[in-house]
C-alpha cells in the first residue's frame, strides 16, 4: 500500500520531536513537508529543533521544512514553556547544529500551494497551535475542501483542560485560529486530552524501546530519545502530578492519522470559546442534543487502544534506518 501523504505542523518541544520521528520513520507515512509554529518554543527554535531532529532521523534530506507564524492571530505569545520542555524545547539536549535550512516559503503559503497541487491527497496533521492553518485558510478558503482530512492534537471534550480547568494548550494558545479552522469545513479528527492523557508511556516502555533499538548506528537516536523522555517524566511529575506515566499527546495524533482504528470517535459540533474570562480556548459541544446533531464538524476521539498504540510507537521509533536493514540482508 502506498504511504499516506501528510504535512505535519509542529512547535517542536519534546512530544513534537517524538511525533516527528514517528512520522519520519513510519513506512506508512510519506511526509510532503513539515511546517513550524510558535508554541512550546519560538517559531525559530521550533524550526531549528525540527531540522536537527530531521537530520538525526537519517530520513530523506529532501523533506522541506517551512517556518510559520511567530505569534497568535490576536494578542501575544506567552513565551517558551520551560517547565515541560526546557529552554530549548527538547529537554536541554544539545543536538548538532543542523546543516540544512528551512525553505524561504512561509508555512501557510507552503500549505496552500501543496493542497492546490494535490487536491484530496494530503492529510494535515497539526500538533501545535492552529495559526498556520487559519492564515492559510484566509489566503485561500478553497483549501478547506482540498485537504483529505485534518488530524489535530488539541482540545478536551469530557476531560479537563491542561492549561486552565477547561482548555488544552494548543487551542488556548490561539483560540481565534482554532475557531476559524473548526468553522472552515475541513473534515477534522480531534485527538484531544480525552485520549492523549490515556496514551501514556511508562518506565518499562522506555526499557523496551532501548532493547528494540539496539543496533549499529542507532546510538545517537537512542541517547536523544532516552534523554528527552527522562526530562519529560520529571517535568510531568513535578508540574502535573503524573508519577511514572507521560502522555504521548503529539505522537498519538500522528499514529491516529496513520491508523484511525487505534481510537473510537464520536461525532460532534465543536465550538471554540474565543473570549471567556475563565474559559478561553474551551472546545464545547452542546451535549444536550448530541444524539440529534443536525451538523457536525469533528470526529472527537474518546477512547484509545493504549497498548496497541504504544507497541506501534516503540517499534517505529526503534526501527533501524533503511540502510542498516539492507546491510542485514547481505
Ligand atoms: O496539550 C498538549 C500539547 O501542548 C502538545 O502539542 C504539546 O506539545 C504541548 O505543547
Ligand atoms: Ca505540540
Amino acid at each position: 500500500m502506498a504511504a499516506a501523504k501528510m504535512i505535519l505542523d509542529v512547535d517542536t518541544g519534546i512530544d513534537d520531536a517524538l511525533a516527528l520521528l514517528f512520522a519520519l520513520k513510519s513506512d506508512e507515512i510519506g511526509l510532503e513537508g513539515i511546517t513550524t509554529v510558535f508554541g512550546n518554543v519560538s517559531a525559530e527554535q521550533a524550526t531549528r529543533n525540527t531540522l536537527a531532529v530531521l537530520e538525526l532521523s537519517g530520513a530523506a534530506e529532501d523533506i522541506p521544512v517551512a517556518m510559520g507564524a511567530a505569534g497568535p492571530l490576536f494578542g501575544e505569545w506567552g513565551g517558551t514553556v520551560e517547565s515541560i520542555h526546557d529552554r530549548n524545547g527538547i529537554g536541554g539536549y544539545e543536538l548538532p547544529e543542523p546543516k540544512k535550512q528551512a525553505i524561504a516559503e512561509f508555512a501557510p503559503d507552503f500549505i496552500v500551494r501543496k493542497l492546490n497541487e494535490q487536491p484530496g491527497e494530503i492529510t494535515l496533521v497539526f500538533v501545535g497551535r492552529l495559526t498556520n492553518l487559519a492564515i492559510a485558510l484566509a489566503k485561500d478558503p478553497t483549501i478547506a475542501s482540498k485537504a483529505k482530512r485534518l488530524v489535530l492534537m488539541g482540545g478536551a471534550l469530557y476531560a479537563p483542560g491542561n492549561v486552565t480547568p477547561v482548555a488544552e494548550a494548543n487551542i488556548w494558545g490561539d483560540p481565534e485560529a482554532a475557531h476559524r479552522v473548526f468553522e472552515s469545513g475541513i473534515p477534522i479528527t480531534m485527538v484531544g486530552l480525552d485520549v492523549t492523557m490515556e496514551a501514556v508511556l511508562r518506565d518499562e516502555d522506555v526499557r523496551r524501546f532501548k532493547e528494540l533499538a539496539a543496533g549499529p548506528g542507532q546510538e545517537p537516536l537512542v541517547r536523544f530519545v532516552d534523554a528527552i523522555l527522562k526530562y519529560y517524566f520529571e517535568a510531568y511529575e513535578q508540574y502535573n502530578g503524573c508519577v511514572g506515566r507521560i502522555p504521548m499527546h503529539d505522537p498519538l495524533a500522528v499514529a491516529v492519522a496513520e491508523d484511525p482504528s487505534l481510537v473510537d470517535t464520536e461525532p460532534h459540533y465543536i465550538a471554540i470559546e474565543t473570549k471567556g474570562r475563565l474559559s478561553a480556548g474551551a472546545t464545547l459541544s452542546d451535549r444536550r442534543k448530541a444524539s440529534a446533531f443536525t451538523e457536525i464538524n469533528a470526529s472527537v476521539c474518546v477512547r484509545v487502544d493504549r497498548d496497541r498504540f504504544v507497541d506501534r510507537l516503540l517499534k517505529v521509533l526503534a526501527a533501524q534506518p533503511l540502510s542498516a536493514q539492507m546491510r542485514g540482508t547481505d
